[in-house]
Formats: C-alpha cells, structure tokens, sequence
C-alpha cells in the first residue's frame, strides 16, 4: 500500500487541476483579448491552415504511393529508375521555398505591426519593472504597484519594460506577446484591451530558483472604474481607524520595524528593493500572485517566504503571535 505522505504529490496536483478547471481565469493564447493578442491568433490561425494544407498533401502523396502505385507480390519489377529530372528537382526546391514564403509575410508583417516605434499618441504609459521574483508597475500619475496592474479598456497601453537585475519575460496569454524584459535596455510591448476582466499572466523567460512563482494579473476595466481606481491608489494610505486597535499598534509596530528597509508605504517609509505597500490591502493576492490577500497568508509569508518561494529576498521575520497579529491587521487596512 502506497504510505500517505507518497500520495501527497498526486493530491497537490488533482488539488492544482480542480483549481485550473474551476477558475476563470486560463492562461490561453486562444481566447485574445487584445487587438495584440487577436492579431497573434489570427496569425496561428494563418499558419495553422497553410500547415494543414500541407499536411494533407503529403498524406494523399503517402497514400498513393503506398497502395496505388506499389509492385505487388507476383507482379513484374518496376520500370527502370530515371536518373535525374530537372521538373521534378525544380518542382521541390520551389514547393517548401513557396511554403516559407507563405507563412513568413504575415509573421514579419504581425511582427512589425506589433512594435511601433514610437508610443502612439494617447497612449497610457506605464514602467514594468521586473524584479528577482515580482512585478513592478509605475504609473506616469506618479504611484506605484506591484504584481498586479491596472488598466482601462480601449486605450492604447504602452508599457516600458526594465529589469532590475537579469532577463525575465513579460507574458499575458490573453493580452498578447511575450516581451523578454532585459537589464540595461528597455523594451516596449503597445495593445489596446477590449474586454473587462482579470488575466493571469507569468514570467516566461527562467530567471532563477524562484521564476515559476513570478507571477501577476492583469485587470482591464472600463476607463470609469479604472479613473476611480487610479484616484484611490494616488492618495496617501489608509489610516487605521482609531477603534481598530490591532491596526493601530500594527502600524506604531511597522513604523521602526525592519520591514520599513525594503518597503515603502508613501508618508512613513521608504525602501525600494521590495514591493511598494501603500495599497497593500486593495491587492487580490501577494507574493506575485502565489498567495491571496487574507490574513492567514499575509502572516505565513511573512514567517516564512522562503518556505512558499523558494529564494525570495525577504527574509523571515520571527514575531510573537500578538505583534504578528496587529501587523498583519495594519497591512490589510492598507486600502
Ligand atoms: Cu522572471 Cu522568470
């Protein structure tokens, strides 16, 4: 019999497969929905008919030449072998010549469409900044998120990608294009969103211990929702109010605690190698998008990141339960 702790593994994985099937959120280049993203699929779409084309000739071709045009048993040997023929030669040296070129005009065209060199005009511009192994993302209104961006439907996005230390990639399946994000060059990635909604996207490019759990969302809202979130995340942080006691101590405690090193809350620390915290407590998830935002999981990271992203910076940070409490109640208040 196999022991419990040898099935661990299989449960994880159905555990991970019943939460792919039952969220609605894939990571798929077949749902586009970007004006990107709808020009990579048609482009698939393209190549896929041009290949399945083929795909069938070359059966018919086997087909025949297997069961029409073969010597039975009993039957007189074949004819004599040509030597060479120039028709045929030519004829398959022009075929996969033709094939290529087929394919390749609207690959260099999707290609050349998908890079405009300059940002166009009312475009929204934001910085991407990829981190060993978070997302940052800076807005030209001046704040600052992490692991999970914001942007409005039927506006130009033009995002500048930077790396903070080695190559990542930059990939939103539904949004379109990978983009490798570089250290010392900026690249840039430009689409229109269509479709409200929240895309998961990861780093695609290995950087490291920790790159599968580099991952981030995207949520496209409509230009009203996303004016009101742009206007709450310019204000300053929430204050804790003054008959939430927990949060009030957890703010006097993060105030001289080592956590103000790393971390910016706009107003009472600066630090710029971890994510900025400001709005901490309006993010969906934490630790790029490898944990959701509840309590329980904010304390686990902060006890042990290093058990949930094997590699990351932070380093653990041992609190007595109360202190680690009103901590935990401060962040969360941080709206
Ligand atoms: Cu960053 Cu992989």
């Amino acid at each position: 019999m196999m022991r419990a702790s040898r099935l661990a593994p299989l449960a994880a994985l159905a555990s991970l497969a019943g939460c792919e099937s039952s969220s609605q959120l894939p990571m798929t280049t077949l749902a586009p929905k970007s004006d990107l993203a709808s020009e990579i699929h048609q482009l698939f779409l393209e190549v896929t008919a041009w290949d399945a084309l083929i795909f069938l000739i070359v059966m018919v071709a086997f087909v025949l030449a297997v069961f029409v045009f073969s010597t039975r048993a009993g039957e007189a040997a074949p004819p004599s072998q040509a030597s060479s023929d120039l028709t045929l030669e030519i004829a398959w040296t022009l075929g996969p010549a033709l094939v290529l070129l087929m394919i390749s005009i609207p690959t260099v065209r999707t290609i050349f469409r998908s890079q405009p060199r300059l940002a166009p005009m009312g475009s929204l511009e934001i910085t991407v900044v990829a981190h060993q192994w978070w997302w940052e993302f800076d807005y030209p209104d001046g704040h600052k998120t992490a692991n999970e961006m914001h942007i409005p439907t039927g506006q130009t996005i033009r995002l500048h990608l930077l790396s903070a230390d080695i190559i990542h990639s930059f990939w939103v399946p539904q949004l379109g294009g990978k983009r490798d994000v570089v250290p010392g060059q900026v690249n840039q990635l430009t689409f229109i969103a269509n479709v409200p909604g929240e895309y998961p996207g990861q780093c695609a490019e290995f950087c490291g211990l920790s790159h599968a759990n580099m991952r981030l969302r995207v949520f496209v809202q409509t230009p009203r929702d996303f004016a009101m979130w742009d206007k709450a995340e310019l204000a300053g942080p929430a204050t804790p109010p003054a008959n939430d006691q927990l949060a009030v101590q957890g703010a006097q405690y993060f105030a001289t605690s080592p956590c103000t090193t790393c971390h910016t809350v706009e107003g009472v620390s600066k630090g710029y190698i971890g994510p900025n915290l400001t709005h901490f407590g309006s993010r969906t998830t934490l630790a790029a998008g490898v944990l959701k935002n509840d309590p329980a999981d904010v304390a686990a990271w902060i006890t042990a990141p290093q058990t949930i992203k094997p590699g990351a910076y932070m380093p653990a940070l041992v609190l007595p339960g109360p202190k680690l409490k009103a901590l935990v109640a401060y962040l969360e208040n941080l709206k």
